[in-house]
């Protein structure tokens, strides 16, 4: 059996060491911006800002500038502006630098130059220049996004390759409600993350997850449940959705936003998931089980309020049922996946798990561990499989064990994965 401790890494945000050359032309929205840069620097991107002469009209340089500690590149002439004199012309060394080019938000105009090649400034100039993915979050009014001109600007962009993201519905800085708004910064945030993922190795995959805790109702205001948070299914869902999967994440009561372009299923009892997991299990090439089913619930709900004077002092209980007992034939050779949460005998308790459900893999940690809890940022595990793994990670965050999981689901020999999924 291989056991292998693997060396250590500092448990930080999805981009770390990276560089990201934010670029801000002229847009009403030009102050989101701001936050933006803030929510890249906290997952540890380093962020140098480039506006347009437009954008400063909305935004002062030195906003981003103190925010970022860098100095803002506005202009293609002057070399001392964001880079070094040493390093040369700076529309060449900011493409070079960059890992990722986002616009945000990127105006009709920006978004037409892109699509035509146009180059008459530092922005613009760099856009060519750069070999790097490249994110597009525009922000216009609703008749403009419609506009044939921008229409075909935006499929020309797309089909060279650029992520063009779809504009919010909502209320527009003309007063109008529509189609223009400069995308949620989550949405942003995740089509960075999914740019940054070159490798679409889940590509044709049907990856369905289970994430958070399950209510069981004891009553209409009173239910019995547990502390899962959900950031380890959320986490998995955003890491499969990178690397090409379609992802269903059904989802207990969690206080998490709803991940982009993932299909959440939100549910709230144990009954409630298993209906949904039995259903969506058969079209599932992958099934991950990150979800803390609640084991035991009421043996029944009352339909109004309990009231204190008249609530029972001893709660009767029945067990739910086992949702990965419960599963259906796995003919279509489903790869399937569950967690264990021990406070003790990790490894011991995990593979009997394994065994008794037949799973092809577990993922086992102690909650009780420092880190490794419900509702932290990160996680230690221990991955075993049925071939035999025993594989005890480092203290990581989620979301980089998120992607030790599935590649370990890859590196599985199993027909079904290796065809790239069913059709
Ligand atoms: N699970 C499930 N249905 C349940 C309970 C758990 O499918 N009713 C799944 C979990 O999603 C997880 C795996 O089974 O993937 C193991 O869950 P865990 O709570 O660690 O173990 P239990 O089977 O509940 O056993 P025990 O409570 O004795 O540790």
């Amino acid at each position: 059996m291989k056991t292998t401790n693997r060396t250590s890494r500092a448990p930080v945000g999805r981009f770390r060491e990276k560089t990201i050359v934010l670029g801000v032309t002229g847009s009403i929205a030009a102050y989101k911006a701001v936050s933006l840069a803030r929510r890249l620097m906290a997952e540890g991107a380093v962020v140098q800002v480039v506006m347009t002469r437009n954008a400063q009209r909305f935004v002062g340089p030195l906003t981003f500038q103190e925010l970022t500690g860098r100095p803002v590149g506005t202009d293609l002439f002057a070399p001392s502006d964001a880079v070094p004199a040493s390093m040369g012309m700076p529309h060449l060394a900011l493409a070079e630098s960059a890992d990722l080019l986002v616009i945000a938000p990127a105006s009709a105009h920006c978004v037409a130059k892109l699509a035509h090649g146009l180059a008459d400034d530092l922005l613009s100039t760099l856009a060519l220049a750069a070999e790097c993915p490249v994110v597009v979050a525009p922000a216009m009014d609703g008749g403009m996004w419609t506009h044939p001109a921008v229409c075909s600007n935006v499929l020309t962009l797309r089909q060279r390759g650029v992520t063009v993201l779809e504009p919010e519905v909502g209320p527009l800085a003309s007063g109008r409600t529509g189609k223009g708004r400069l995308p949620e910064e989550d949405a942003i945030l995740s089509a960075i993350a999914g740019a940054l993922h070159p490798v679409k190795d889940f590509k044709g995959q049907r990856v369905l997850i289970t994430a958070g805790p399950t209510q069981e109702a004891l009553d209409p205001v009173r239910f019995i449940s547990n502390r899962s948070s959900g950031k380890m299914g959320w986490a998995l869902a955003e890491a499969a959705r990178d690397r090409g999967a379609g992802v269903v994440l059904i989802a207990g009561p969690t206080a998490l936003p709803p991940v982009p372009n993932v299909t959440v299923v939100p549910v709230v009892t144990s009954e409630d998931m298993r209906k949904e997991v039995i259903t969506r299990f058969v079209d599932s090439d992958v099934l991950i089980m990150a979800a803390a089913v609640a084991d035991f619930r009421p043996a029944g709900s009352s339909p109004g309020k309990i009231p204190k004077g008249r609530g029972p002092r001893t709660l009767a209980l029945e067990p739910t049922p086992d949702i990965l007992m419960d599963l259906p034939s796995r003919r279509a050779g489903q790869f399937v996946v569950g967690f264990s949460a021990e406070t003790g005998d990790l490894v011991e308790r995990a593979r009997a798990k394994l065994r008794r459900k037949a799973l092809d893999m577990i993922v086992a940690n102690n909650v009780t561990e420092p880190g490794a809890g419900f509702g932290t940022e990160t996680n230690r595990a221990t991955l075993l499989d049925r071939a035999g793994r025993c594989d005890a990670l480092p203290l990581m965050s989620k979301l980089e064990l998120a992607h030790r999981i599935l590649d370990a689901v890859l590196e599985f020999p199993t027909d079904r994965l290796q065809k790239g999924g069913t059709s």
